[in-house]
């Protein structure tokens, strides 16, 4: 069927469903265009604990539908293509999780929201790559933590605050292969260019970084800043939207090869056979949502600057 048709069908199904369309910005350019919201992982966890949809049909990978599943229990979650993972959220498990802690008696606990709802439910409180350091310094009392699972993301943090963040040996496959030589050619051949990191990139990455931002953080960033080009450190499939919103400015892959696998499986055809059968759905089990639930909420309740 032809893109149109596939794109026309769906949001026919959506008004159909009383569904609603949540899709991360890495997703293909096809499903962004037709999306009820578009957005990052804190963006998409806020929408879905306000949504009045019955429905949610999140184009995005398996724990974001897990976080919207766990704020919101009695909507139905799909998740069009069941294998679309995260290999960062997987490495790291509850049982691993909750081994470390032993070792770190007193100390809390700061997962990012890319782990499983039963690594959430060991957590004192989640973070997204938006609000990480934030959520860092509301832990007033602590002066140790715990971060999971991104290393990147983690260091990244430790830069600003005074507290000693102890960190998971986890990072993002498609971010950590950005580095710094590989920015320092590109800035070279683009040098008017300003660059844009992800905290997922690796330290020597972000020390390259004129900002570092989340994927709705850059863009933001790009539609008010008044710069032309604008060289972009993270997951390719962000550029569309930003050429759609910025028509008049240029936008370079730090490295082409940027790709994450897990958010390109998703494809038309797999939103309207979801809508169709009702199915993959995502339901975390009770008891682990319960726990996972206090550790999401505390970070949605961390002011954001
Ligand atoms: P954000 O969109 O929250 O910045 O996260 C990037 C990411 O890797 C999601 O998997
Ligand atoms: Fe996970 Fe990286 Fe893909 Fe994001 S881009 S879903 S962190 S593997």
């Amino acid at each position: 069927m032809d893109i149109k048709v596939l794109q026309k069908k769906i949001r026919q199904l959506l008004k159909e469903r009383n569904a609603i369309l949540l899709v991360h910005n890495y997703q293909r350019p096809e499903i962004q265009d037709i999306a009820d919201l578009t957005g990052d992982s804190l963006g998409l966890s806020i929408e879905a604990a306000k949504t009045q949809a019955e429905i949610i049909v999140f184009c995005g990978v398996h724990f974001m539908a897990e976080t919207a599943s766990i704020l919101c229990p009695d909507k139905v979650v799909l998740l069009p293509v069941i294998s679309a993972g995260c290999p960062m959220a997987d490495m790291i498990t509850a049982q691993s999780l909750a081994k470390k802690k032993k070792e770190l008696p007193g100390v809390p606990v700061v997962s990012y929201v890319n782990s499983s709802a039963s690594v959430k439910a060991e957590s004192d409180i989640c973070c997204t790559s938006a609000n990480a350091i934030q959520v860092v310094n509301s832990l007033a009392p602590y002066d140790t933590i715990l971060m999971t699972p991104d290393k990147n993301l983690a260091q990244y943090a430790q830069r600003y605050t005074d507290k000693r963040i102890v960190y998971w040996e986890g990072f993002c496959p498609y971010h950590d292969i950005l580095t710094a030589e590989q920015v320092r050619k590109v800035k070279q051949e683009h040098p008017q260019a300003l660059f844009l990191a992800h905290p997922e990139c690796r330290p020597g990455v972000i020390d390259l970084a004129d900002e570092v931002k989340s994927t709705s953080g850059m863009l933001d960033y790009a539609r008010k800043a008044k710069n032309r080009e604008y060289i972009i450190g993270t997951e390719t499939g962000i550029i569309h939207t930003l050429k759609t919103q910025n028509p008049d400015k240029v936008f370079i892959p730090a490295d082409e090869n940027m790709i994450c696998i897990d958010m390109k499986k998703t494809q038309l055809p797999d939103i309207v056979n979801a809508l169709v059968n009702l199915s993959p759905v995502i339901k975390v089990a009770e008891d682990i949502r319960v726990q996972a639930k206090g550790a999401v909420e505390r970070m949605l309740l961390v002011p954001r600057d």
